[in-house]
């Protein structure tokens, strides 16, 4: 039975029938309503502040074929980066001297050891910065999001992170669709990834003590909307303590662009209808405003917020490799000059009345109250 939009947006438990009704609001001003009741409680839960990631893209090499993705292995035409220890350094002085309190580290998936003992060293040696140069007692805070790994490496790379407090990892299982899942990680040779193995990462990852994020692509080619509510089911299931969900956008470094996209105007609706639901079902998540949602419309990542998005991630990456790592067409902030993020910081606190967390680790209350005496952050 269809409810007024009214008595959903009272209701502080909702059945798979109530997101489906959420996903599915079109009208322009019912749409608002939805948008400022997530941000209403956004507010109540977790405060005016916004916390800030510092994102560096550390290399765009990828032993994987993920078919959405424009940095996959059979894409010739990247031109394939890492960055030297100096110039990730850098980039996290950067990031901690602006404040930010945390960064993150993401990049194409290896895990030769080579990289495993590369990111361990990076890891060590920013946790040792953040103490000794920035006088972060604790350390700063660290998210990585590196893709499937041993619980051997996780470990490794937990300790040398430094501060569990704040140790965090992003590993989004895409779509919780299974046969859409496959469809999307199939290879030349057949499949690459599997559902069952993206589950097991997200154990592993709860088991050695990380904070767990993950998250889907919004507006998948053959994603239904049943697909996203059994996402945000998902979601509940797997207790996560961040997300993170954009759109997905047509890449044509990958194998997928005779499917198609969602159009614009309808993308970002179901984009911010999915955030707002989600915000709903689950209050006490960090949720992340996405750059795919900045592609799709310049300044959308303020709409991220204004849709319950407590956390943003600027892209902190030397200006020298941005480009190059390109997940999907006109990826956003690539050309963008050093102060841009300044200028992000300054339209955002504008444009949503929020304020900026600074020197925070800003972990997710989820998280915190699923570790009861832990000390506020
Ligand atoms: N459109 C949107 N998001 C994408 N990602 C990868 N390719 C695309 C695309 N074409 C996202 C995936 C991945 C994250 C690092 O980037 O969700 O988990």
């Amino acid at each position: 039975m269809m409810k007024s939009l009214d008595a959903l947006l009272a209701q502080s438990t909702f059945s798979p029938d109530d997101l489906l009704q959420l996903l599915k609001t079109e009208d322009p001003a019912e749409c608002e309503a939805l948008y400022a009741e997530a941000f209403r409680r956004t507010t109540a839960v977790h405060g005016n502040c916004i916390y800030f990631r510092g994102l560096i893209e550390i290399s765009n090499v990828c032993v994987y074929d993920c078919r959405y993705c424009g940095i996959r292995k059979s894409n010739r035409a990247a031109r394939r980066y890492t960055l030297t220890r100096a110039e990730i350094l850098e980039a996290a002085r950067y990031a901690l001297a602006a404040g930010y309190g945390s960064v993150a580290l993401q990049s194409g998936e290896r895990s030769d050891p080579k990289f495993v003992d590369f990111i361990e060293d990076v890891c060590a040696a920013i946790h040792r910065m953040s103490v000794e140069e920035f006088g972060m007692t604790e350390g700063c805070g660290m998210t990585l999001s590196f893709g499937e790994q041993t619980p051997q490496t996780y470990e490794r790379w937990a300790q040398a992170a430094g501060n569990r407090r704040a140790l965090r990892y992003l590993l989004r299982i895409e779509t919780s669709n299974q046969a859409l899942f496959a469809h999307l990680h199939e290879g030349r040779c057949g499949a690459q990834k599997t559902w069952q193995a993206r589950l097991r990462a997200l154990s592993d990852l709860r088991a050695a003590g990380y904070q767990v994020g993950t998250g889907v692509m919004i507006g998948i080619p053959g994603q239904s909307l049943e697909d996203l509510v059994e996402d945000i089911l998902t979601f509940g299931r797997l207790d996560v303590d961040m997300l993170g969900m954009g759109p997905y956008l047509v890449s044509h470094g990958g194998d997928m662009v005779s499917e198609g996209m969602m159009e614009h105007k309808a993308l970002m609706r179901l984009t911010r209808n999915m955030l707002a639901a989600t915000r709903l079902a689950l209050p006490t998540v960090n949720m992340a405003a996405a750059t795919a949602l900045e592609t799709l419309e310049p300044g959308a990542r303020a709409l991220g917020v204004l849709t319950g998005c407590n956390v943003m991630m600027p892209n902190v990456t030397p200006q020298r490799t941005r480009a190059s790592y390109q997940l999907y067409d006109n990826k956003q902030g690539t050309e963008s000059e050093p102060d841009s993020n300044v200028r992000l910081e300054q339209e955002l606190v504008r444009v949503t009345g929020r304020s900026i967390a600074r020197n925070r680790f800003g972990s997710s209350l989820h998280y915190r109250s699923r570790n009861a005496g832990l000390p506020a952050d």
